[in-house]
């Protein structure tokens, strides 16, 4: 039986995995949320890996708050960074093949066309700095390792984009969002699958970058006018064009994956 290490079981991809597993009896998931196993702390990392032989570590840990990273760069860093570079090397000390998430925000926007796996990040953000940090990391120090880049994760799980449009137009506001950027939105238990079922039951894709996304784009506010159709909740809802939204952080103009599998 194959033994699968999650790492940041309690966020919204972790909580995708969660529910997926239970339709694979055949794998062994062993789920540590950010107190079971904090990433940055290697005694913890070294006492997880040791205790039982496993085959996968699908790291869902991360330091996701792209606004506060601007402001707490050491500590996003510390985990997308850093903390990563500490679960590679104790993938590389017990040959385990590791599955690490990362993001469009590796990437400027300031390309036309979608980003292929080969182009060149150039990440305007903390957040997206940390990120590829992380990437490199990862890439010094192990051969047998994915790198799945996604965008504008979403799910009946964590907080996200679609839950809070949803909350909203159930409570009747008007929703101001911005159409200053583009992405692909994906569903975060799409990526689940395609991870458990393609990357890992299949092997269909060889070791290195990758990018997944529903590979659909759109803009912010045509994503949030999507939520609304598909729940029955166009005419009563309001929803104005916004680019005034302060943000801290730079966001990229279009941040585009094309899917290479
Ligand atoms: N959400 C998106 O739109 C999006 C887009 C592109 C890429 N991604 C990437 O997709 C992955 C999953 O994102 P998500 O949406 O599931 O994020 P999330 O809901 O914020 O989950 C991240 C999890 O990581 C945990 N964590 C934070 N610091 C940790 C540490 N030091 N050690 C262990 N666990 C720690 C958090 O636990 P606590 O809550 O206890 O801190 C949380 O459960 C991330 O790598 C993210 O960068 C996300």
């Amino acid at each position: 039986m194959k033994r699968i290490l999650v790492t940041g079981s309690n966020g919204q991809l972790g909580q995708c995995f969660q529910k997926l597993s239970k339709e694979y009896k055949d794998l062994q998931f062993d789920f540590f949320d950010s107190k079971e196993l904090n990433i940055t702390n290697e005694s913890q990392i070294q006492n997880v890996f040791s205790k039982s032989k496993y085959e996968y570590c699908i790291n869902c840990a991360a330091y996701t708050n792209v606004e506060q990273a601007e402001k707490q760069s050491k500590t996003a860093f510390a985990i997308n960074a850093d903390g990563v570079a500490l679960i590679a090397e104790a993938c590389k000390i017990k040959s385990v093949v590791l599955f690490h998430i990362s993001t469009d925000y590796v990437f400027d926007g300031e390309k036309d066309e979608p980003y292929i796996t080969t182009d060149i990040p150039n990440p305007i953000n903390e957040y997206g700095k940390s990120k590829l940090k992380g990437e490199q990391y990862i890439e010094e120090i192990l051969d047998e390792y994915f790198i799945i880049r996604t965008s504008w994760l979403y799910s009946e799980f964590g907080h996200n984009f679609y839950k809070t449009v949803l909350r909203k137009a159930n409570a009747g506001e008007t929703l101001n969002v911005t159409d200053a950027q583009m992405g692909c939105p994906t569903d975060a238990n799409n990526l689940a699958k395609y991870i458990i079922r393609n990357l890992i039951l299949q092997e269909s894709q060889s070791y290195g970058i990758h990018h997944f996304t529903d590979g659909v784009s759109m803009t912010w506010f045509g994503f949030a006018k999507e939520i609304l159709r598909i729940n029955g909740l166009v005419s009563s809802t309001k929803v104005v064009k916004d680019n005034n939204y302060r943000s801290f952080a730079k966001r990229p103009r279009k941040s585009v994956l094309k899917n290479n599998y």
